[in-house]
């Protein structure tokens, strides 16, 4: 056990988008939708495939290096690996420990999954904040990785049309300066409409039978309407927690970057919370929803964009199947 910190920040981002688009117009020559109706209804215009032969830690692993490289810290020295993500390389083991060997952590180096959904990289936020400031690590590494490609329907427009495959990732260190860093986390979740979003066979409730298969139940399914209804009001509040209970307003902030699921719960957002729209980073035109990845995608993108100074402020906020959602305050 370390020392404790006042504060933890973020040393180092990285991404990982897989080199394969599947534009609108391509998806629209497979099923029933167009690129009007996606671009209109949700502001995807294209999103990225993984190659048959990668997994979910290939692409959480390049995102990790990356990371590394730009905090300047070796993967010797991680001490906690943090893997956000609903679309596991398999059932069991957890995902993290592929990632451990493929980046070349230390052997014993502690790691696990973390099943927030959408709000993966934003709860691996949380814990990653409170182990450093509390002591007990210095070098977290906290990935948000979804191979969605390979757990939807690709019959149903009503989901398919809306993912995308990809990986982010920070590592989370002690802040020199108490000034910077991360200055809030929120979690929250509740389960009362968890069947609005979830793949319904193959874990322990409904063990995958042939007949479960053949009607796609070990598929991602989602009442997209009543996803979007709590997901407006639950990102918008937790943005303005996160503004407010650091005493500041929405024009305090530099950049608000949101899960991008749809432009249109994002532009509630925006309004809700008071953030000048230039000010909110937005990717999902090419992206599409990357889930647990959403986040620190953009929030790489941006940083490397050099759009992102030391002494901003940034708030993060995601919402995903559970629902599970939460904020974050960052002073970078
Ligand atoms: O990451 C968190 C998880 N996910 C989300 O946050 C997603 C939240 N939900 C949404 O973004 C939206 O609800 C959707 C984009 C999924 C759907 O948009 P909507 O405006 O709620 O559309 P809808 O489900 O009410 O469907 C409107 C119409 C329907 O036709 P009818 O019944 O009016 O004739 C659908 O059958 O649009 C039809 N439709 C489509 N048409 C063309 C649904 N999907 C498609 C499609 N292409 N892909």
């Amino acid at each position: 056990m370390g020392q404790t910190v006042l504060r933890s920040r973020i040393l180092g981002t990285g991404h990982y988008l897989p080199e394969k688009v599947l534009t609108n117009a391509e998806l629209a020559e497979r099923v029933d939708t167009s690129d009007a109706w996606i671009t209109s209804r949700t502001g995807i215009k294209q999103r990225h495939i993984a190659a048959p032969e990668e997994a979910s830690s290939d692409m959480a692993a390049k995102a990790a290096v990356r990371a590394l490289e730009a905090a300047g810290v070796p993967a010797s020295e991680v001490d906690l690996i943090i893997v956000g993500t609903v679309s596991p390389d398999m059932q069991l083991p957890a995902t993290s420990v592929f990632v451990q060997q493929a980046i070349g952590a230390r052997a014993n180096c502690p790691s696990f999954d973390l099943a927030a959904a959408c709000a993966g990289f934003v709860y691996g936020l949380s814990v990653a904040d409170a182990y450093v400031r509390s002591g007990m690590a210095s070098n977290v590494l906290v990935i948000g990785v979804e191979l969605l490609s390979r757990i939807i329907n690709w019959k149903d427009r009503n989901t398919c049309v809306l993912f995308g495959d990809g990986a982010g990732a920070a590592l989370v260190g002690p802040a020199d300066n108490p000034e910077r860093g991360i200055l809030s986390t929120h979690i929250y979740s509740d389960g009362a409409q968890a069947k609005s979003l979830c793949i319904p066979a193959g874990g322990t409730r409904e063990p995958l039978t042939q007949e479960l298969f053949d009607a796609n139940k070990h598929l991602v399914h989602m009442v997209g309407k009543d996803v979007f209804k709590y997901a407006v009001k639950a990102l918008a509040s937790s943005a303005v927690e996160a503004i407010e209970s650091n005493g500041l307003s929405g024009d305090d902030i530099d950049w608000l970057i949101p899960h991008q699921a749809n432009i249109r719960i994002i532009d509630a957002v925006i309004a809700r919370s008071g953030v000048p729209k230039e000010r909110c980073y937005i990717n999902i035109d090419s992206t599409a929803n990357t889930s647990s990845a959403s986040v620190p995608i953009a929030l790489d993108q941006a940083v490397r964009a050099g759009k992102v100074k030391e002494g901003q402020n940034l708030v993060f906020c995601a919402l995903g199947g559970g629902f599970a959602w939460g904020s974050a305050m960052v002073r970078w």
